[in-house]
């Protein structure tokens, strides 16, 4: 039976550890899945990636943002319907179980976020995303800002997201789009993400499970 299940949270939080753990799982136990993301690994994904990475620099003067808020926002939407048509869609006709690591959660807390000097329409964000297709189930593993931190502490190449500010305002955007979600009749499994691995990954498969079952 075709399932399409998300992982959200802070970067650090686990997602992409969780993700692969629930494939393989999936898999050793004969169930059809595949593991996937966002940005995807479509052509729009990977100009995302270069771009948050800051190997796309498209005005030199500012410095600093690689591109704006509002383009930035529509090629996440861009790349979602082109990862639900080509990846997930596809997938799920195959009776597969799709699991991503991130989805469209992840463009109303990252291409929502503003801080007091911004203005920027968030519910344009939620219209550009509407057209997506609603997940099965979303998992939000939620971490406090210093769990993450620690946790990303030893990569080398941070993004221009992952800084202690910017994260704080992310850890509480997270929390005010989960309950939206869930106020839209959206499945959300909230789980303590500073548990360890493996204790997560069982309450995960546990409930992946019992979809499965319905
Ligand atoms: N529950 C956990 N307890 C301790 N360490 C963890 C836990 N989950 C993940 N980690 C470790 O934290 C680091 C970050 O994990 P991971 O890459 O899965 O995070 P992420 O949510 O995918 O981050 P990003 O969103 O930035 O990609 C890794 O070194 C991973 O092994
Ligand atoms: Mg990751």
């Amino acid at each position: 039976m075709s399932l399409f299940v998300v992982f959200e949270g802070l970067d650090g939080a686990g997602t992409t550890t969780q993700t692969q753990l629930m494939v393989e799982a999936l898999r050793q136990s004969d169930r059809p899945a595949i593991q996937t993301r966002e940005p995807s690994d479509g052509p729009i994904g990977v100009l995302i990636r270069q771009m948050l990475s800051m190997r796309v620099v498209s005005r030199l003067p500012q410095g600093f943002e690689p591109v704006n808020r509002e383009s930035l926002a529509l090629l996440f939407a861009a790349d979602r319907l082109d990862h639900v048509q080509n990846t997930v869609v596809p997938a799920l006709h195959e009776g597969k179980v799709v699991i991503s690591d991130r989805y469209y959660a992840s463009s109303f807390v990252y291409q929502g976020d503003v801080d007091e000097s911004e203005h920027f329409d968030v519910a344009w964000v939620r219209e550009l995303n509407s057209r997506a297709r609603r997940p099965d189930l979303t998992i939000f593993l939620e971490a406090p800002v210093d769990v993450c931190l620690e946790r990303m502490g030893s990569r080398a190449q941070r993004d221009i997201y992952e800084t202690q500010e910017k994260l704080t305002r992310l850890h509480g955007r997270y929390a005010q789009v989960m309950s939206l979600l869930e106020e839209a009749g959206e499945p959300i499994l909230r789980l303590d993400a500073t548990q360890d691995i493996g204790t997560i990954h069982a309450r995960c498969l546990q409930e992946i499970l019992s979809h499965l079952a319905d």
